[in-house]
């Protein structure tokens, strides 16, 4: 709940388990003051330490012993005595850059705004904090969302221009949180291609610690995440900061430490190629933050970001809906596929459980191999003659839905689109643009190509019988420019973004029952706008089981494991040539949004009954994978182990899986400790015959026979029994 205490201008922001506190100083400015554990609502000021620290500067007029710098600030900007990173750049018409942002007002909403054109985290109670700066007549609005249930605090800012001549805006974050030491650890996803999302976790010391992207999009090369704990924190205890950005583009995440050892974390759109003009009378926006804190470490943390992105941002059409489990023809055929090959494909399946065929790349424009046909929103006839109809009449024939492949963001420049409309693709007259997969990239900032990009795309779901779009999207962003935004051409990675949002916005209202996929070669934009749109991304385009063992760990650090799209594919795997059991293939994906990659025409009889058996246990314990409590039980970068647990909200029902990588014969017990069970309840674990309380099998551990041969796997249901 969100309290204002008058008689010590102190706003109290509080959940469950958390406390967040700010006041209005005697000067005007929000001064921070407490961000953690539940506390009591109290005069907390006693906390601010004031210090005359020099060579350094102070609050205009006030006594030597008050700098912005040394005080904790829910706002700080550039200039005016703060030193450290700031929230706001504003440059106005003449030049200036500093300015006094001083309290003008506050409100309590009780339900959330939407954030204009942005997607966000649905929510309730709403602090909105008013600065004003005079000077430049510019007013600033600071958003505050909180959660009664989880501890959580949702954050964004709006920036409107009073005043009669435009301002640029060259830094707008969207949070910016102080704690008063930096004795702190940074967890990150860096990665790339075929290896997203890998956890690192760096010790932090003075100086700026930054991770961004400056693709474009919010990448595989750095996640829009970003949470600081302490030494001692592990995946269990130890507290825990968790940021993460609900955007889809350049973003910026700093953690910074300066001469009064503490430490400060901003974040929002990166400023590195950005400015932004507000012209009199408008109002921008920043993207959502959301701030998770977590007393129970690393997991607390990610149960808390999957509650609220289950609950609060996945479209609630779909969010705790059993997910379709698919066959996809892309690592079967490529792009060399016909009519009868594709039906031969979905036959092959028949009974098998799987129902939903998705055909991938390469059924429309002249589209044979990927240096032509992006653009071309139409069925290549020469490949499919009779179009897409007798495919989706033999996927319901045989019992199945049908999805279809896009990639509408980008052309090829051997396209019809390309010959039409050159100037469509993002370029700077007069330089060869830069290719990606050789492809360019639509100018998303433009009206009538995000109008195409709408049309284009409906027209082929209305004419055909879609239930499931992938929505792809193969290449970062380069010759950043726009000849319609001329010198404000920095405003174009975001203002793709913005187009991109308003094409989704378009095809998810405008197709309520399509569900989609998201895809950027794989897992490239796996970020939380994009969380708000499609239901679930295609994770990774390496679908080998090991390496997607390390890729969902990092990834489900935040995000549910239901959003994670997982297949299982052929050996020798296409992207490492590594061979893993077929069983061990299902396993692991199994712990998300399943689905199969491979040509099962091809797949032997034993094959075809494992998959059978593999979907009907999946559909078994796909509830733990909508809604269950994830415990990750090992950390698969530093043993040769990984291994995962679902346990349900009512405690009765749990899945563990696990994978030795690497089979070390005559090996060391293995022993692996479930967590989350009911202490004092029974439960059954059938696969080993075995019923003993929650308490033992939390303390005395499973005893797991390691499984024979590299890459195997080992499930174990856990079941609550009377006793
Ligand atoms: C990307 C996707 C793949 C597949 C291909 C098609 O790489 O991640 O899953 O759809 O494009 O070109």
């Amino acid at each position: 709940m969100i309290f204002y205490d008058e008689g010590i201008r102190t706003f109290y922001l509080e959940s469950k388990d958390m406390t967040y506190a700010f006041c209005i100083s005697v000067h005007g400015f929000l001064q921070h003051l407490y961000y953690g554990k539940r506390i009591a609502r109290e005069d907390l000021s006693y906390s601010v330490y004031h210090i005359d620290r020099g060579h350094g500067s102070n609050i205009a007029g006030a006594p030597r012993n008050e700098s912005l710098n040394v005080y904790g600030n829910e706002c700080p900007t550039y200039g005016r005595s703060d030193y450290r990173q700031s929230m706001i750049a504003v440059c106005d018409e003449a030049g200036v850059r500093v300015g006094d942002w001083r309290y003008a007002g506050h409100r309590i909403l009780k339900e959330k705004p939407e954030l204009k054109g942005l997607p966000s985290v649905r929510g309730k109670e709403t602090l909105v904090v008013k600065l004003r700066e005079e000077r430049m007549r510019a007013e600033v609005e600071l958003f505050y969302t909180v959660f009664e249930e989880l501890p959580v605090i949702l954050r964004h800012m709006e920036v409107c221009n009073c005043g009669e001549g435009s301002f640029w805006l060259d830094r707008a974050f969207s949070f910016c949180v102080d704690l008063p030491d930096n004795k702190w650890e940074a967890v990150t996803l860096p990665g790339a291609h075929l290896r997203e999302r890998f956890m690192e976790r760096t010790a932090l010391s003075h100086g700026t610690f930054t991770v961004e992207s400056k693709r474009g999009v919010s990448s595989g090369q750095m996640n829009p995440f970003l949470a600081v704990i302490r030494e001692n924190t592990g995946e269990e205890q130890g507290e825990v900061y968790g940021f993460n950005l609900v955007y889809s583009g350049d973003f910026a995440l700093k953690a910074e430490s300066e001469q009064n050892d503490e430490l400060r974390i901003v974040g929002g759109i990166n400023d590195y190629d950005f400015s932004w003009e507000v012209h009199p009378g408008e109002v921008f926006t920043t993207p959502e933050a959301v701030m998770v804190y977590s007393s129970q470490g690393i997991g607390g943390m990610s149960r808390t970001f999957h509650d609220l992105y289950r609950n609060y941002l996945v479209n609630p059409r779909f969010s705790k809906r059993p997910r379709p489990v698919v066959i996809n023809n892309w690592e079967a055929t490529y792009m060399d596929f016909t009519t009868e090959k594709l039906c031969a494909i979905i036959e092959s399946v028949k009974g098998t459980g799987i129902d939903t065929f998705v055909l991938d790349d390469g059924w429309f424009g002249v589209r044979n191999h990927d240096r032509s046909g992006l653009g071309d929103w139409f069925v290549n006839m020469d490949k499919l003659p009779q179009g897409l109809q007798p495919i989706i009449d033999c996927a319901h024939a045989n019992g199945m839905k049908f999805g279809l492949w896009f990639e509408p963001e980008m052309v090829n420049t051997d396209s019809d689109l390309y010959r039409r409309h050159p100037d469509w693709a993002i370029h700077v007259e007069g330089l060869v643009p830069c290719t990606g997969r050789d492809q360019l990239v639509l100018d998303l900032s433009r009206d009538e190509v995000c109008e195409y990009i709408i049309e284009s795309v409906s027209k082929i779901l209305r004419e055909n019988a879609i239930d499931y779009v992938k929505w792809d999207m193969n290449r970062t962003l380069t010759d950043n420019y726009s000849a319609h935004l001329g010198r404000n051409a920095k405003e174009l990675h975001h203002r793709y973004v913005l187009g991109f949002y308003r094409i989704c916005e378009a095809l998810v209202n405008g197709f309520p029952d399509v569900f989609f996929e998201g895809c950027a070669s794989g897992g490239c934009r796996f970020d939380p706008g994009m969380l708000y749109y499609f239901p679930q991304i295609w994770t990774s385009d390496d679908s080998d089981a090991y390496m997607r063992t390390i890729i969902q760990y990092g990834t489900s650090l935040c995000y549910p494991l239901a959003t994670h799209s997982c297949h299982v594919s052929v050996c020798p795997n296409h992207q490492s040539g590594r061979v893993t059991p077929f069983a061990s293939r299902g396993d692991i994906a199994h712990l998300g949004a399943t689905g199969y990659e491979l040509d099962t025409t091809k797949c032997p009889k034993e094959e075809l009954v494992q998959i059978k058996e593999q979907v009907t246990q999946y559909r078994e314990m796909q509830e733990l994978i909508l809604s269950g409590d994830l415990y990750r039980l090992n950390n698969p970068l530093k043993e040769n182990l990984f291994c995962e647990m679902l346990v349900s909200k009512d405690q009765k029902k749990a899945h563990i899986t696990l994978m030795v990588p690497i089979c070390v014969p005559n090996g060391r017990a293995l022993r692996i400790y479930p967590r989350g069970l009911c202490p004092e309840a029974f439960y059954e674990i059938p696969e080993l015959g075995l019923v003993k309380r929650g308490d033992t099998w939390m303390n005395l551990g499973i005893l797991v026979q390691s499984p024979f041969g590299d890459f195997g796997t080992k499930t174990y249901r856990m079941v609550q029994v009377e006793r």
